[in-house]
């Protein structure tokens, strides 16, 4: 039984990011138990998931060694909280973002989990750690593990501490993401938006005060990204590309430092997002793609489509 619960992962929450989650773990060979409040919720868990890993297995994207079949049988489900979480190596946290919930929830866990080193970690997009652990007795043992949605095929997961987490907690919390086929990234202090969503609402402020100035349309906006940007982004980031951009890192801004200071001092304040701007931005936008379930279903299984094939290129690219 020790051994079984050396490789035991419970995930809280059976919604889109716990059967990522699921799937992820049962790819490095742990046996996965996945709680949920809604039955329901559960039953579906496991259709999609078993259909998942059929699709992947079919396009030769699985992750680890296992047969499809295989990982699916690693995981299943319970109704009950405590045999859930029962000799659990780590908890992984998936219900809604709600901080009142994530709190309770810590504090049910933090009561019921039974191995001393068992790591209590929540998925939170945006809740700093601090707002969910603070106080537990198992503070040590807690930390937040964002992942980028589809984590299947955006291995990239945010590994934020609360202040009082313990180093130890950090290192098997990164390896684990590791073995999974994860990509941690140390946000090594805790700060609003970690760090995914802090370079993207840069992002968003420059595209929307382009369009608010009249200076570009959003389409052009949008064709900065797919044709230019982009297109470098999938392979290198900001840094690296700054360092191919000229003869290294000291080269690029000996030549360019004083035109990036320059330009970022035109930048004007933070849009508030609302108004005419909106308007025409959701026009502009809704004349491609309608704003209803249907059409954005559709423009969205087109958007994974090329989500996998991308994925696919940088795996063989890489290996
Ligand atoms: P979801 O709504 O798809 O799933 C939430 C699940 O939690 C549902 O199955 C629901 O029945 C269950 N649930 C509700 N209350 C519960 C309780 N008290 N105990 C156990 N289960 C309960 O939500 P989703 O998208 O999976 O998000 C979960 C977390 O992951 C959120 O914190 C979110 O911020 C984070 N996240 C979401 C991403 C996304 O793109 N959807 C990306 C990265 C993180």
């Amino acid at each position: 039984s020790n051994m079984a619960g050396q490789r035991k992962v419970g995930i809280i929450g059976s919604g889109l990011i716990g059967r990522s989650w699921a799937m992820l773990f049962a790819g490095a060979g742990f046996n996965v138990v996945m709680y949920d409040v809604d039955s329901a919720q559960l039953d579906g868990a496991k259709v999609s998931i078993k259909q998942q890993l059929n699709e992947l297995e079919r396009q030769g994207l699985l992750r680890g060694t296992l047969l499809a079949e295989e990982q699916f049988s690693l995981i299943s489900t319970s109704e009950n909280l405590s045999e859930a979480v029962k000799d659990a190596i780590h908890i992984q946290e998936c219900v809604p973002e709600n901080v009142d919930l994530k709190k309770q929830m810590f504090s049910k866990l933090n009561d019921l989990c039974t191995l001393d080193e068992t790591v209590l970690c929540s998925s939170t997009s945006c809740i700093l750690p601090s707002k969910i652990f603070t106080g537990l007795r198992r503070v040590s043992q807690c930390i937040v593990a964002h992942p980028c949605n589809p984590p299947y095929h955006c291995p990239l997961t945010e590994i934020i501490p609360h202040p009082e987490t313990s180093e130890d907690a950090v290192q098997r919390t990164r390896e684990l993401m590791a073995k999974i086929g994860q990509e941690p990234v140390m946000v090594k202090r805790e700060i609003d938006g970690f760090a995914l969503n802090r370079m993207q609402y840069a992002i968003i402020n420059e595209a929307w005060r382009l369009v608010e100035d009249g200076i570009m349309t959003p389409e052009d906006v949008d064709k900065v990204f797919t044709t230019g940007l982009g297109m470098r982004y999938a392979f290198i980031g900001p840094f690296e590309t700054i360092h191919l951009n000229a003869e290294g890192t000291e080269n690029y801004m000996q030549r360019y430092a004083s035109s990036i200071r320059r330009v970022s001092s035109s930048f004007g304040p933070i849009p508030t997002f609302d108004g005419k701007t909106l308007e025409h931005v959701e026009q502009r936008m809704a004349s491609r793609i309608p704003s209803v379930p249907d059409e954005l279903n559709k423009r969205r299984q087109w958007r994974d489509d090329r989500l996998v094939a991308l994925a696919k290129l940088k795996k063989q690219m890489d290996s």
